[in-house]
Parts: structure tokens; C-alpha cells; sequence
């Protein structure tokens, strides 16, 4: 099977994409010679991109997809689709899943229904304080779907908290054993157990006193600490606030620390709380306008290293609940990528986003090899008009999860086609 895809734009000009068996057979500059004109008569099938951008689709690093007890949240059909319509071709999945990903029964089931899965996908198991063997059974294979080990230092969506500094000093000994990152959300349980009793008042606008942002800093400055101890590789999940970038940046330049962010901590601050409610209740919360400064600063200077969605669906009366009843966490995988994009026109680059949605990640936790537009790599691609202008609306989103605080939200930048492994998806222009 030859799919040729001509005029696509790359960041080295127009090119024509073959694809062949899955793969990437050549890139060649688009110049209707004769010798395209053969080509083209040897494909099965011809696709013109008609000179939109394609970039290599995103691997989401930190993907909530629910299934099992919780489909009625989400399952790996509404998930994958709803990845595909934001030109994510890898999701990574997160543990705290029930059943959680935290023995290798669990992970078992978790692999039974991710077969039904329209992307690629790798799965993050969780540790706890009393799981370790499972862990290592887990990795003793080095099982090709495990991307990394996730510890929740505080509860959210999960009950399972791990911050005994003993405890957390083992996981990261086995992480480093096995090679794997350790991936932490690091606000930290005592601190938030303290703040939860203070004398403000119970609404998602001061979501962000009762999780304060002290809790984030204390316990991303922990884990660093150990990490510095033990020499593993270390990954802060969406990072916050303008101190934990310091202090990543700090540890950085002697250790294999890799930082974490999303969209909404970027673009968004507490103060679109008065007008969203509880469908910007997330965890960690948005914090304020200097964090967002901060973060942008780090994304331009390079402490950044990955953009995730922390996609986190919830059904939709759960969040229609009152604050402390709603749980946190939103739907992001049809809204990433058109964010970012959207960005472009105030000076952020096309090469950035690629860096930050797939380049990095496929670094990080070793996907390299195949990842990228390159030849001999898998055709997992996105194709963007760059020009379309468009408003989000959360009542068309392929998840389940039909909300966001980013609805009606005016973007540029629109994911038209996405490819996976040469399998194309078209969505509407
Ligand atoms: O807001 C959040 N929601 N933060 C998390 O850490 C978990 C997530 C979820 O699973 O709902
Ligand atoms: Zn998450």
C-alpha cells in the first residue's frame, strides 16, 4: 500500500510525504517532474495537503483515559478519538484508574481495554507505599508499554500517596534500575491537609488558597532533593508556579530533570475561575498572572521540555456539583494543540510547539527512534491549517467530557487531517 501525500508543508519547505507498509519511504521536494509524476502513478492512493503544515503528531505524556469502572467518565474509543481530532497520534495514560494501575493484574485488564485504542498509547503504573515488588515484576521483562512510574505526592483523583522520603527513595532506586522516568505530581498531602482548614470561603475562586501553591513548591523541592540523591531521572508533571520553575531550573544543571506543562497553567489564571466555575477546577489549580509570565519565560529559555493535557475527564454532573463536591481535572486533547498554535502569532514558533508536543517527549521516554517526519519513522503526522480561524465549542468535542474553561474560546491553527502509522483521520475544515 503507497499513500502519497503532496504539498505538505514542513518546517524545510513543500515536500511530497510517501508513505509505504506504515512508514515514511521519502520525502521529496514538490516539483511535478517527471519523476513525481511516476510516483504518483505507482501509489494507491493520493492525498493533497495543499501546502497546510505537517508536523509529527503529538505524544500527550499525561493522558487520563478512564475505562474500566469509569467509562461512563471516558473509554479508549471516546479518548482516542478525541486525540486524533487534536492531532494527537501517542497518548501516555495515567494510574489512577479503577481499578488503579498499580499491580500487574490491574495492568493487565488496562491492556485488555486499550486494544480498542485509535492511537498509540504507553501506560504509566503507579506506585504506592506498598507495591514495589509489583513494580519491579512489572519491569523485570522491560515490557515496551511502560513509559514511566507515577507518584501522586498528594491525593487528586486518586487515593493512593506516596511521601515518606524512605519510600520515595526506593521508587527512585528501581526507576533508576530499570531506566524508567519517575513522573510526580508533587503537591504535597500534608501541607494541603494544613491549608484545608483556612478561614476563607469554600468556592473554586479560592481553589487556589485551599491547594496553595506552597504545597507544589515543598513538594517538587523534595523530590528534587531525592533525585539529587539518587541520580534518577526525574519528570515534574504540570508545573505551576514561577518558584518550582526556579527551582527545576536550579536542579537541572546537574541532574536529569525534565519539567512538565499544560495549556491552562499556561493560559489561564485563577482569575477565569468568576466566569468558568468549577469547569477550571483542576489540580494542581491555576494559579495567577506572574505564574503565567514565569512559565512562558521557562518555555522561551528551555526549562520547559514537554507540553501534556492532563486530559481529565469527569462526567459532567460530577462537575456541576458544588466546589468541594466537583472533582478536578478537565478534557484537553481537542484543545491543546489549537492553543498553541494559536500562539504562534505572538512569537511562539512552529519548531517550539514541535519540540514541546513530540521532539522532547520522544527523548524523555525513548521513542526517538521513531518519531519525527524522517524516513524509516512511523507516518504519525498532523496536519494543520495554520490560517483557519475557528471558536472552540466544548459541545462538539468527540470526549465524553463535552466542557472546557477554554469554550468559546477564539483559536488559529486547525487540525484538518492526522495521521497514525499511515492510517488517515480527516476532520472538517
Ligand atoms: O485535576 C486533576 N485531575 N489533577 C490530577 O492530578 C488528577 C486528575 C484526574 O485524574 O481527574
Ligand atoms: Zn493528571
Amino acid at each position: 500500500m503507497k499513500l502519497l501525500l503532496k504539498n505538505c508543508k514542513l518546517v524545510e519547505g513543500i515536500r511530497n510525504i510517501l508513505i509505504e507498509d506504515e512508514k515514511i519511504a521519502s520525502i521529496q521536494e514538490a516539483d511535478s517532474s517527471r519523476k513525481e509524476r511516476r510516483l504518483e502513478m505507482e501509489c494507491n492512493e493520493i492525498i493533497d495537503i495543499r501546502g497546510n503544515t505537517v508536523i509529527p503528531g503529538m505524544i500527550d505524556p499525561h493522558v487520563h483515559m478512564r475505562d474500566l469502572k469509569q467509562t461512563y467518565k471516558e473509554d479508549w474509543t471516546s479518548g482516542s478519538e478525541a486525540a486524533l481530532a487534536g492531532g494527537i497520534t501517542t497518548v501516555f495514560d495515567m494510574p489512577n484508574t479503577k481499578p488503579d494501575t498499580m499491580n500487574l493484574e490491574n495492568l493487565n485488564l488496562k491492556r485488555q481495554a486499550a486494544k480498542s485504542s485509535k492511537v498509540k498509547y504507553k501506560f504509566h503504573i503507579g506506585a504506592t507505599c506498598n507495591n514495589l515488588e509489583q513494580i519491579k515484576i512489572i519491569l523485570k521483562n522491560n515490557p515496551d508499554d511502560i513509559a514511566g512510574i507515577k507518584i501522586f505526592l498528594a491525593a487528586s483523583s486518586s487515593n493512593e500517596v506516596v511521601t515518606d522520603r524512605q519510600i520515595l527513595k526506593q521508587i527512585f532506586k528501581i526507576a533508576k534500575q530499570y531506566d524508567k522516568v519517575v513522573v510526580v505530581h508533587t503537591e504535597l498531602q500534608e501541607c494541603l491537609d494544613k491549608w484545608l482548614h483556612t478561614n476563607v470561603k469554600r468556592s473554586v475562586i479560592n481553589h487556589n488558597i485551599f491547594r496553595h501553591r506552597i504545597c507544589a513548591i515543598e513538594g517538587t523541592k523534595l523530590v528534587l532533593e531525592i533525585a539529587d540523591e539518587v541520580k534518577n531521572r526525574i519528570y515534574i508533571a504540570h508545573v505551576s508556579t514561577s518558584e518550582e520553575i526556579n527551582l527545576i531550573k536550579r536542579f537541572k544543571e546537574k541532574n536529569n530533570v525534565y519539567c512538565e506543562i499544560t495549556p491552562h497553567h499556561l493560559l489561564l489564571n485563577e482569575k477565569i475561575l468568576e466566569k468558568v466555575g468549577n469547569w477550571g477546577k483542576v489540580n494542581p489549580p491555576l494559579r495567577t498572572d506572574m505564574d503565567n509570565v514565569a512559565l512562558w519565560n521557562a518555555v522561551h529559555n528551555g526549562t520547559v521540555d514537554t507540553i501534556g493535557t492532563d486530559h481529565a475527564p469527569h462526567y459532567i454532573e460530577e462537575k456541576q456539583q458544588e466546589y468541594s463536591k466537583a472533582p478536578s481535572g478537565f478534557p484537553g486533547l481537542e484543545t491543546c494543540l489549537p492553543l498553541l498554535l494559536t500562539e504562534i502569532s505572538s512569537g511562539f514558533d512552529i519548531n517550539k510547539i514541535i519540540e514541546l508536543t513530540s521532539r522532547n517527549t520522544a527523548k524523555i521516554f525513548g521513542l526517538e527512534k521513531n518519531v519525527g517526519i524522517k524516513k524509516g519513522n512511523y507516518a504519525d503526522l498532523a496536519v494543520i491549517d495554520l490560517n483557519k480561524k475557528w471558536t472552540i465549542n466544548a459541545s462538539k468535542f468527540k470526549t465524553k467530557a463535552k466542557y472546557s474553561p477554554f469554550d468559546e474560546v477564539n483559536v488559529k491553527g486547525k487540525i484538518v487531517m492526522t495521521f497514525v502509522n499511515g492510517r488517515c483521520y480527516k476532520f472538517e475544515e
